[in-house]
């Protein structure tokens, strides 16, 4: 049984349901599954499954195509139970009614805890299964999915990480970060570790540097008000970018087992150099914030003039760093990665940039200067990209750079899973590999929280505008000082630059 708590919010109508929806469709649900939703709203279930089924914007188009019977069966599994205001009363009633579910349905006492609330309430929530006897796995396994935010900053972390142990073992905490579910970020492990032509090349001896990119179109939409207090650094580069950062960057696992893998993780992400003095932060990392411009000749809206958010705000919509990673494999090479909203085109790809030839044979070329890169599309158009050096046919040798690719949706059986249906369905497998572990979250923090406090506090810190629609701040192009610039796929929508310093 799948119990989510905060059921009446977007996520679950957006991204769990129809991604319960799809695993059923799919047959990869047993016939007598239930989903129980919890929240503060006051509905019945009727209420819940027309919300989140029948009269879904998210599942719409699926409806359409199935037959209603087919629907009626699916929506007749999902329930509904009101908790109160607080999330803090009525626990006995939802046990009450836990135990009836699992009694009529025969779910064998297996229980999904998925919490969707705001993180503030995790603790009072597993300390209320606790209580009620439902965390004990005595009958039937029991487990909890937390979503992201996990914490605000180390200390938020290890709080939370203390509190939900309390009341649950860390192997029944499964912690989301919906990148890990993205087909083309567990193809990086697969990409690395079932090819022997990369591996040679994976280190300091032939990788010049590495650089990520994460730009998304649209500004904060309706979540103004979490996003003034997060940021691009909290909401993206600490989980989902790190989480990317730490498969291009890790040792080969022994075997496939979730904690071989998720060993070598931590052992990346804790040999991530940790930039202790402010100088280094300021020259290593810079903030940006997206100003309002005009994009294909229509007026958009400056982060500042968003609902929810602080009119003098200083917080960040677009992130850049350059660090280093202090390992033998890594010692020396520089990675860049950057993160905004409000940018040209959405897209997060990885650009492996390898060293030039060590002996120049065709110098009077300026193919030195075109180094070889192994492109990795995380999203969209998923697909891996090899760019090389071949002779233009004719006299002479002159060189231009080739292509080979390859797309996800050019193979026939490709049918990419959406991240949530293969974390829920790993889940109830309780296969952890794609779940972020305690030490995992604690060792991203840990890299993070200088560099935040830094931001925060420094006073010669400075957010940069740049035009929405727009690659971010002009001058984060000086972070790259190697001259090869940023990777910049996607076309520019404004001629508007709209640098300035915002404070
Ligand atoms: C979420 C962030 O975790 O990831 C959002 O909170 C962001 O701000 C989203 O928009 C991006 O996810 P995706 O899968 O669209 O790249």
């Amino acid at each position: 049984m799948l119990i989510i708590f905060g059921a009446s919010g977007d996520l679950t109508a957006r991204k769990l349901i129809p991604a319960i929806y799809n695993l059923y469709k799919g047959s990869h649900l047993p016939e007598n599954f239930v989903v129980l939703g919890v929240s503060r709203s006051n509905m019945d279930s009727e209420e819940f499954r027309s919300k989140v089924v029948l009269e879904s914007e998210f599942l719409k188009d699926k409806i359409a195509k199935e037959d209603p019977e087919f629907i009626q069966k699916f929506a007749d599994k999902l329930f509904y139970e009101d908790l109160g205001t607080a999330y803090d009363t009525s626990y006995e009633k939802l046990a009450k009614r836990i135990n009836e579910l699992d009694k009529d349905y025969k779910t064998g006492g297996n229980l999904i805890f998925y919490l969707s609330t705001p993180p503030s309430l995790y603790e009072t929530i597993a300390k209320n299964l606790h209580d009620q006897g439902l965390t004990q796995e005595n009958g039937g396994w029991k487990r909890i999915i937390v979503e992201k935010p996990f914490g605000y900053d180390l200390k938020s972390a290890k709080e939370l990480n203390q509190g939900l142990h309390t009341y649950f073992h860390e192997e029944q905490v499964y912690r989301i970060d919906h990148y890990l579910g993205k087909e083309t970020v567990q193809n990086l492990l697969v990409t690395r570790f079932s090819n022997s032509i990369f591996e040679p090349l994976w280190n300091r001896r032939y990788i010049h540097h590495i650089e990520i990119t994460n730009a998304e179109t649209v500004g904060v939409e309706q979540r103004g008000g979490y996003y003034d207090k997060s940021g691009a650094f909290r909401d993206m580069f600490q989980s989902h970018l790190l989480q990317i950062v730490s498969l291009i960057v890790m040792e080969p696992p022994i075997s496939a087992d979730p904690e071989e893998i998720r060993d070598e993780k931590v052992k990346a992400l804790k040999s991530i150099r940790i930039m202790k003095d402010e100088e280094t932060i300021i020259k290593n990392t810079l903030r940006g914030q997206y100003v309002s411009s005009t994009i294909n000749g229509k007026k958009v809206k400056g982060y500042r003039e968003e609902t929810g958010v602080n009119p003098e705000s200083t917080t960040e919509t677009f992130a850049a760093i350059k660090f280093f990673v202090d390992n033998w494999r890594w010692k020396d090479v520089p990675f860049y990665v950057r993160t905004g909203k409000a940018m040209p085109t959405k897209v997060t790809e990885i650009v492996i940039h390898f060293k030039t030839p060590h002996h120049e044979v065709f110098k009077s070329q300026d193919v030195y200067r075109k180094d070889n890169k192994l492109i990795i599309r995380i999203q969209p158009d998923e697909g891996i990209l090899l760019k090389f050096g071949v002779k233009v046919p004719g006299l002479g040798f002159h060189v231009e750079q080739a292509n080979m690719d390859f797309y996800y949706s050019d193979l026939d059986s490709a049918q990419v899973m959406d991240a949530y249906e293969r974390l829920l369905l790993d889940a109830m497998q309780g296969d952890t590999t794609l779940y972020a572990r305690a030490d995992e979250v604690e060792a991203a923090w840990r890299f993070v929280d200088p560099i935040l406090n830094c931001w925060e506090n420094h006073p010669a810190v400075n957010t940069y505008g740049y035009a929405a629609g727009t690659w971010g701040p002009r001058n984060s192009d000086d972070l790259i000082e190697d001259s090869f610039g940023w990777r910049n796929p996607g076309d520019l929508l404004t001629d508007e630059s709209g640098f300035c310093v915002l404070c």
